[in-house]
């Protein structure tokens, strides 16, 4: 992988070199050259201008004479006659000048060559007339370029090597650089991968890379905390099945004794069937709790009266509060609700349940209803134990037992978890408020209308 990073930006860096170069070369052919050759032609006809001058102000008889002694600089120049012959032929470079052009100039016109149209584009040549006593000639001029030409291509040459050569080393260490914590990233993935999940990359970077290995720092962390989550999950599921399994054993082991007497052994029974009922029941509130929390749990949607629901709940628990002597006041509405009727059976169940469970004998449970436009509110509320305001947080934690003392009553502690999770599946709220000795009141708002969940 690294390689091919590394391979890849050099190439990538080359190429985008040489694109901007060709570019801006191209960009500046198509607008500064034609200025230039203008500015040049200018300059070549002054020049030319100024040798007429010279050679007509000096001693001279003869042009090409007086043009082989002074010093044209880097300039060719060539001279015709009046018949169109060139009198210093031996000149390097082509001029292609046509016979017309040198015809023009005898007559005492100027020609001025500057085509870029054609390829390779036209020498800048400038044609002008002159005269003296004997006869008319005309002079051509123009700038010897293969000099520059070479010097100019030869720095370009050299400029672009040396930016490829140097830009591309530096490039290279550069991307050291950037792929170190790229390679950090592959070996922390990796530990994770093999289940370590303390690993953190803690970069300081403020670049992409930075928020990369944020990122990975912060899934490390949520990955470790949800291993700490399933432990102590598992840690707790084996104390609740632990409890029950040691006591039917034990009791058990006591019912072989032959010598026993028939209270004492329908007693063990009894409390044997206990223990198995909650082993039963927490076998069913787990698989209810795996259910709710899948990440789009089923929801089977119906319309129904809640009021008829909540009636329906507390008369199928009335053995169990009427057995404690608990009186039960109903205020009920008529109210009909969209939810999923078994769920919320479930939450009406879970809560008179406590109620019940927590209530001692000649209590009150009352259950009220407060119907609003859109949503409805339940209140169940006893007369108690309450519980202790330090535990009131943790309530709705799954297998979280409030009262350590009375653990004997057979609870798992999942009860509250599992109404918290379907009334917020319903996008409602759930409230607690208790106070020790006098009792407490749960508060649970749900919409008429289950909102559909937004995309
Ligand atoms: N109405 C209540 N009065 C007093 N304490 C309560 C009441 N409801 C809940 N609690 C406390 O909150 C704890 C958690 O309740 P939850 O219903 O989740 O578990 P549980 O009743 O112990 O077990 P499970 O409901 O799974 O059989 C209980 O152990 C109890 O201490
Ligand atoms: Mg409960």
């Amino acid at each position: 992988m690294k390689r091919s990073i590394y391979l890849r930006s050099v190439v990538i860096y080359i190429g985008v070199v040489l694109i901007s170069l060709i570019l801006s070369f191209w960009i500046m052919n198509v607008f500064y050259i034609d200025t230039i050759r203008e500015r040049l032609q200018e300059d070549i006809t002054e020049v030319g201008r100024q040798t007429i001058t010279l050679y007509e102000n000096s001693n001279y008889t003869d042009p090409v004479e007086f043009i082989a002694n002074i010093p044209t600089f880097n300039y060719n120049l060539i001279i015709y006659d009046e018949s169109g012959k060139a009198l210093n032929p031996n000149d390097n470079g082509q001029w292609g000048t046509s016979n017309d052009q040198i015809k023009k100039v005898l007559n005492g016109g100027v020609v001025r060559v500057n085509d870029r149209s054609v390829s390779p584009p036209s020498q800048l040549n400038v044609g002008l007339p002159f005269q003296d006593n004997e006869s008319r000639y005309a002079l051509f001029i123009r700038p010897d370029l293969s000099f520059e030409e070479n010097t100019i291509k030869r720095v370009m040459l050299t400029t672009l090597l040396l930016v490829l050569i140097i830009g591309s080393s530096i490039f290279v260490i550069l991307m050291r650089y950037v792929v170190r914590p790229i390679q950090h990233l592959t070996e922390a993935t990796k530990k994770v991968a093999v289940g370590d999940f303390t690993v953190r990359i803690n970069s300081e970077r403020h670049d992409e890379i930075g928020d990369l290995s944020r990122s990975f720092d912060h899934m490390a962390h949520d990955l470790s905390h949800l291993e700490e989550m399933r432990q102590e999950f598992v840690a707790n599921v084996s104390h609740e099945i632990q409890s029950p399994l040691t006591s039917i054993g034990g009791y058990a082991r006591v019912l072989q004794d032959n010598m026993l007497e028939e209270v004492e052994r329908k007693k063990y029974l009894s409390i044997i069937q206990k223990e198995t009922e909650r082993l039963s029941k927490l076998s069913e509130n787990l698989l209810k709790m795996t259910t709710l929390d899948a990440d789009d749990p089923i929801f089977h949607l119906r319309s129904y009266s809640i009021d008829e629901q909540l009636r329906e709940v507390i008369v199928s628990l009335e053995a169990m509060w009427a057995e404690k002597g608990i009186e039960v006041e109903v205020d009920l509405k008529e109210v009909q609700i969209e939810a999923d009727y078994d769920q919320l059976s479930q939450v009406w169940i879970n809560l008179l349940s406590n109620s019940i469970r927590y209530t001692d004998s000649n209590g009150v449970i009352s259950i009220q209803m407060i119907d609003k436009v859109e949503e409805v509110i339940v209140e169940v509320r006893d007369t108690g134990s309450g519980i202790p305001e330090e535990d009131q947080a943790y309530v709705f934690d799954r297998f979280y037992k409030a009262d350590k003392a009375r653990s004997g009553n057979g609870g798992s502690g999942l009860g509250l978890a599992i109404v918290q999770r379907i009334v917020h599946l319903h996008q409602g709220n759930i409230l607690l408020e208790s106070k020790v000795g006098i009792g407490t009141t749960i508060t649970i708002t749900l919409p008429k209308l289950k909102k559909r969940e937004e995309t």
